[in-house]
């Protein structure tokens, strides 16, 4: 397939081009400075070509950037990729865009699986969820995925930080009591790449199978850096309430755990556990000298 990705040089985007060109595709990988995805006229340009497939990686996934400039940032993350789903079904081409468990509101610790009602608490997931509603209907033949925690080298999410920081400090700092599901950026890659070869449509809950908290994921962490030889100097992981999120900024849902039923069924066994997706996450930072041995 000859394959367009924008925002390849994010975290998901930089996952993904190397996966897509190491099953054979042709890949069009251009950056944010290269193709902006609000520029109509370089995307006329880049949509005369002919394509069977964009991955839409583009976003601004700042919550607070999106909370402070609702229409700023709304012009990439909803407006643009509405375009782009226009875009893809007058040319043919098969549209996969991303959304986010923060279309949930959270309150209750349950599966949400993607039929289940939304309700944002962000400009973020006002965006992402509009993006759910209207592609369907723009290009029938596309993949809204909805991804929850995403992590992995070079990331600028928290989960991606956290090994480095357990590395480095004595103490980690960390809210406690926020339930969901993490993803490690080069399964997420590995599974676009698996959904776009077998041509499923509609909305896909994808994520690193169980339920996890930030504490337990850190925890998780540790533990397995121990185990591989890498140097921790963190001695204590410190819990806050939190309670304490969210009252500034942006807020985010409390428990918005993923049911990956639908995505199990599609392509069995489905995503593997977190934990097995972190250890591999953790021996890359190690074989890359990112983490030091101990
Ligand atoms: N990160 C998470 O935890 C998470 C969770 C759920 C869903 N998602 C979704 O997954 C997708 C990928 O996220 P990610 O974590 O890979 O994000 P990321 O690392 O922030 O990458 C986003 C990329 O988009 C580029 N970009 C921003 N505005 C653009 C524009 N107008 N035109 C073209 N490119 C633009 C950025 O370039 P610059 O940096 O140069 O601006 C960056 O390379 C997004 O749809 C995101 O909402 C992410």
């Amino acid at each position: 397939m000859k394959i367009l990705v924008f925002g390849a040089s994010g975290l998901l985007g930089r996952h993904l081009v190397p996966e897509l060109l190491a099953h054979g595709h042709r890949v069009g990988a251009p950056t944010h400075a290269e193709a902006d995805i609000t520029d109509g006229a370089r995307m006329d340009e880049l949509f005369s070509e002919p394509t069977d497939a964009v991955v839409n990686c583009a976003a601004i996934v700042n919550l607070d950037a999106c909370e402070n400039d609702p229409e700023g940032t709304g012009r990439v993350n909803r407006d643009a990729p509405l375009d782009l789903a226009r875009r893809c079904h007058s040319a043919g081409a098969f549209f996969v865009q991303f959304s986010s468990d923060y279309i949930f509101r959270g309150d209750a610790r349950r599966l949400h699986s993607e039929g289940d009602a939304a309700g944002p608490l962000s400009a973020y997931g006002r965006q992402k969820l509009a993006l759910e509603k209207e592609i369907p209907g723009l290009c029938p033949r596309s993949l809204v995925l909805r991804l929850s925690w995403l992590y992995g080298r070079g990331g600028r999410t928290f989960m991606s930080y956290i090994p480095q920081i357990l590395a480095e400090k004595p103490v980690l700092q960390i809210a406690a009591g926020k339930t969901g599901n993490c993803l490690w950026a080069q399964d997420a890659a590995r599974w676009v790449g698996l959904l776009l070869e077998k041509g499923g449509t509609g909305p896909f809950n994808l994520a690193n199978a169980g339920e996890t908290s930030w504490e337990e994921f850190a925890r998780g962490c540790l533990e397995q850096m121990r185990a591989a030889g890498i140097r921790t100097r963190c001695g204590e992981i410190l819990e806050t309430p939190y309670l304490e999120l969210g009252t500034h900024g942006a807020k985010r849902p409390k428990h918005s755990a993923l049911d990956l039923a639908k995505i199990c069924k599609a392509l069995p066994p489905g995503p593997r556990p977190w934990r097995e997706a972190l250890k591999d996450y953790l021996a890359e930072l190690k074989s890359s000298s990112v983490l030091p041995a101990a």
